[in-house]
Parts: structure tokens; C-alpha cells; sequence
């Protein structure tokens, strides 16, 4: 059997070189043609842990190209990983999938054996059954059945792990619009997982909403922290770190995502929440939980400045983290981004650093946010710090050393508790978010949601 993946951008190129790695004969397409001639050269298109150890090893298995004729002519099954961008309404634009799906249709309507399409991009439920199966069956002139089959199959998982994540998934998610679809994706995800994962299948609907649902209820837990966080800021003598902890322990709950810090980020989180609700409200439902989930996050970029304006002395505030998260390069969301951005168009003096998104945050960070080097120089230049992305290399790299040295006291805002507190507090006025402190109870407005 030979696999076509259409789009090899953060989730695609991942996939391909896992499906390569499993045996599996892949062919890829995308519009970028730097892609797909880093593809043919076995270079990783994008920067992800072992994707280019895999494109290394695999390479006789992997090739890419512009065509999709060519690709869909030499496979069996075509996944498509296009970008899906949030429209005004919060809804997920199919624009992009219909192109493809056209495409692939068109293609197909030139052969005469079974093909099976997967849809991996993430949708509004109800697309796949409704406009994509049309634009599939009319490009293809087939019906979706005994000679076309159609699946709707997420990954679920994190940038900086979509490798691993993808060889030992939790659960295999399978959409199909039959059996015989399902039976195939099925023996393809047995293959490539190292683990035996539970494997779900389901109508395509239900297989779409799943999709939204887990990232929603990942993102309602991490809100559920957060909210504690502000109360127990409020509250002196608590520690939101404490209690998390304890809840965590419950079997019911978990610790996975209840840990309190900043406002989530990221090209996935954020928007599927709102997906959820614009879903919700289109159909005449409530999704109140995905909307206090929002909400509550929007909150907390409020507390870290209510908190950061409390503290500034007019001096320069550096800010450390400007990817989403640790171990990826991506600053869509960023709340480092977006912190910077405000501070400096407020006139404050900003200096900013992260390990490995400088070259993407420079895109869109105001001209007036300084650069610095290396964690040192903007601990150095900072009279107020926020340590905003818990960087391991952060807590190797931030010496007392530089603290000490400075004229006036620093203020450290760290997030993430990464400085230890009993060393720390000897040099700087560290504070941990979610401790609650007289100060603190006196002078925040918490926001009604
Ligand atoms: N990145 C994630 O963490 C993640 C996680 C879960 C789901 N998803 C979903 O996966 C989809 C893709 O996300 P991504 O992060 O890989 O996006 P991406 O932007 O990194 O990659 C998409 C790739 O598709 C290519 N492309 C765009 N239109 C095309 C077309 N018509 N034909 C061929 N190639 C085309 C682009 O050039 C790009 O290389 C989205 O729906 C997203 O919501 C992403």
C-alpha cells in the first residue's frame, strides 16, 4: 500500500516520515516548493525533535512533489494536513481543504482502483459528511463507498512531541464513512503506533466534535488553575502550587494540565475553544464552559500586567519566553508576544529572549522591543523581569551572580517557578504568581466572567 500526504508543514512532514519509518512507500505534496525540495534533498521542511533524524534514515521511502496527480496516481490513501485558519465567526475555514480536496478529487477521477481520502486538518463538525464529500465526489465523479473512501482522523498532538506523540499515541481517532475506510486507516495506525493504542471508530461527525472536544477540555483544566491562581493570589497565606497538587491526586481529575501560570497559547488551544462556542451558538446550543474557558485565560494576560505595573519602576522590563511553550519555535498566541507588545507601545523600554524563536518573534515584535543575545544580557539590561516560558535552559542560564551585581534591587515575575525561591529572594524581589499576599488582596480586581 502507498501513502500520499498532502501539506508538510508542523503536522504534515511529521507524519510523513512517521508513515516512511513504518515501511510505508510516501509521497508528499505541498505548495511550498522550498518543501518539497527539502523533502527530495532529506532535509526536515520544519523543526521538530527526530523528524530529521527520521527524514534521514527513511529517505529511500520519502519523496515529495508539486503534483498532485503525481501523488494521488502513486497511492493508495491521501491525508490531507492543510491549514484549517479560524474565520471571523470562530468558526474553521474549509478554503484551503476544498482546494486540496478538489485537487485530490480530480485526480482520482483518473484512475480506476479504490482510494481512500483522510482528513487530518482540523474542521467545524459536520464538514467532512457535508461540503468536503461533495467537492470530493464531484472532482471524482464517484460516490463515496465500495470505490471511494472518506475518513476523518485527528492527531492529537503537541508541538515538540508530534513524533513521539504520533508513535505512542493514547488513542487512535477514526471517522470514517464505512467500514472498508475504516478497516484500512485502521491497519495503517496498528502499523505505525509502537504501543497498541485504544483505536475509536465512528461516524465522521462524531469523530470531528471528539476532535474539538479534547482540546477544549485540556484547555478548561489549565483555565480551572488559572482561576485558582488569581483566588489564592488574593488570599493570603494560599499557594495555588499546593493545592493543584493535592487536586491533581484525585483519580477522578488528574494532574496532567492542572498547573497554574500564564494564559495558554498556540495555533490549536485558543481557537478551538472559540470554534466550540461559535459551533454552539450556530446550532442554537451553549457551550458556557468553553466561553468561561476564554475568558478566564484572556484574564490572566490582565493579572501579569496589573501585576507588572504594580511593580515597574520606569526601569527597563525584560522578558524571557516569547514561544508559546518550551521546545518550539512557534509564536502564534504568544504571550510573550503580546506582552512585549503592549509594554513597548506603552513607552516602556523592553528587552526580550528566547532559545529558539528569535527569528519568528522578530516578524512580529514592535521595532522598539530590543533583542538581547542570550538569557544573560536580558536578565542584565532588566530592572523588572517576567520569566514567562519555563525554558529549562532558563534555570541553568539565570545566574545570582547577575543579580547581585546590579545597582537597585531587581524585580523577577517568574511565572513558572523556575529561580529557587529561598536562593533568589536573596538577590531579587522574586514573586510566584498564585501566592497570596496582603499586597496582592488589596490592590487586584479580579474580572467578573
Ligand atoms: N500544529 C499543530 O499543533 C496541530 C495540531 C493539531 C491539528 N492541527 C491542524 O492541522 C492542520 C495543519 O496544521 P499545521 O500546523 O501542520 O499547518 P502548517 O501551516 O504548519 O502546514 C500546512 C502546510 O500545508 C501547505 N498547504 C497549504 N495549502 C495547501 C494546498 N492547497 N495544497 C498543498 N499544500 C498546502 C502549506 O504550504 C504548509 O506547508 C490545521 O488544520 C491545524 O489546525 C495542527
Amino acid at each position: 500500500m502507498k501513502l500520499s500526504v498532502i501539506g508538510l508543514g508542523k503536522l504534515g512532514s511529521p507524519l510523513a516520515a512517521v508513515l516512511a519509518s513504518k515501511g510505508y512507500e510516501v509521497i508528499g505534496v505541498d505548495l511550498n516548493s522550498d518543501f518539497v525540495k527539502k523533502i527530495n534533498e532529506g532535509r526536515a521542511p520544519v523543526d521538530e525533535p527526530q523528524l530529521q533524524n527520521l527524514i534521514t534514515e527513511h529517505r529511500t521511502r520519502l519523496k515529495a512533489t508539486l503534483s498532485y496527480q503525481e501523488a494521488v496516481l502513486a497511492s493508495d490513501v491521501t491525508f490531507v494536513i492543510v491549514p484549517t485558519p479560524s474565520e471571523k465567526n470562530g468558526l474553521f475555514s474549509n478554503k484551503y481543504l476544498l482546494q486540496s480536496v478538489e485537487e485530490i478529487g480530480r485526480a482520482i477521477a483518473l484512475k480506476n482502483t479504490y482510494h481512500l481520502v483522510v482528513i487530518t486538518s482540523t474542521v467545524t463538525p459536520g464538514s467532512c459528511q457535508g461540503e468536503i464529500r461533495e467537492t470530493l465526489e464531484k472532482a471524482s465523479q464517484r460516490e463515496v463507498g465500495s470505490n471511494l473512501g472518506l475518513c476523518y482522523n485527528p492527531e492529537f498532538i503537541a508541538l515538540g512531541t508530534v513524533v513521539c506523540n504520533m508513535l505512542y499515541p493514547d488513542m487512535i481517532l477514526v471517522g470514517e464513512s464505512d467500514k472498508q475506510a475504516g478497516d484500512l486507516l485502521e491497519t495503517i495506525y496498528r502499523q505505525c503506533s509502537e504501543n497498541t493504542p485504544p483505536v475509536r471508530r465512528m461516524n465522521l461527525i462524531n469523530a470531528e466534535i471528539t476532535k474539538i472536544s479534547v482540546n477544549t477540555y485540556v484547555t478548561t483544566k489549565i483555565s480551572y488553575a488559572n482561576m485558582l491562581s488569581d483566588i489564592c493570589q488574593h488570599l493570603p497565606g494560599s499557594d495555588v502550587n499546593v493545592v493543584t497538587d493535592a487536586i491533581g491526586l484525585d483519580s477522578r481529575i488528574g494532574s496532567k494540565y492542572l498547573k497554574a501560570a500564564v494564559a495558554f497559547g498556540g495555533p490549536c488551544f485558543p481557537r478551538d475553544n472559540v470554534a466550540l462556542a461559535a459551533l454552539a451558538n450556530k446550532l442554537g446550543a451553549r457551550a458556557d464552559i468553553a466561553i468561561a474557558t476564554q475568558a478566564i485565560n484572556q484574564h490572566q494576560n490582565l493579572r501579569l500586567l496589573h501585576l507588572i505595573e504594580k511593580l515597574d519602576n520606569g526601569g527597563p522590563i525584560g522578558i524571557l519566553g516569547l514561544s508559546y511553550k518550551p521546545g518550539t519555535y512557534v509564536v502564534e498566541e504568544s504571550q510573550g508576544v503580546a506582552l512585549a507588545n503592549r509594554l513597548s507601545s506603552q513607552g516602556k523600554k523592553v528587552s526580550v529572549f528566547d532559545p529558539m524563536a528569535l527569528n519568528e518573534a522578530k516578524k512580529v515584535l514592535n521595532q522598539n522591543v530590543e533583542i538581547c543575545a542570550s538569557t544573560f544580557e536580558c536578565v542584565e539590561s532588566a530592572d523588572l523581569l517576567v520569566i514567562l516560558i519555563p525554558w529549562p535552559e532558563f534555570a541553568k542560564e539565570i545566574q545570582m551572580e547577575t543579580f547581585r551585581k546590579k545597582a537597585t534591587k531587581a524585580s523577577v515575575i517568574d511565572c513558572w517557578r523556575v529561580l529557587n525561591e529561598a536562593a533568589f529572594s536573596e538577590v531579587c524581589h522574586l514573586i510566584y504568581l498564585g501566592v497570596g499576599s496582603e499586597v496582592e488582596n488589596k490592590s487586584l480586581t479580579p474580572l467578573t466572567v
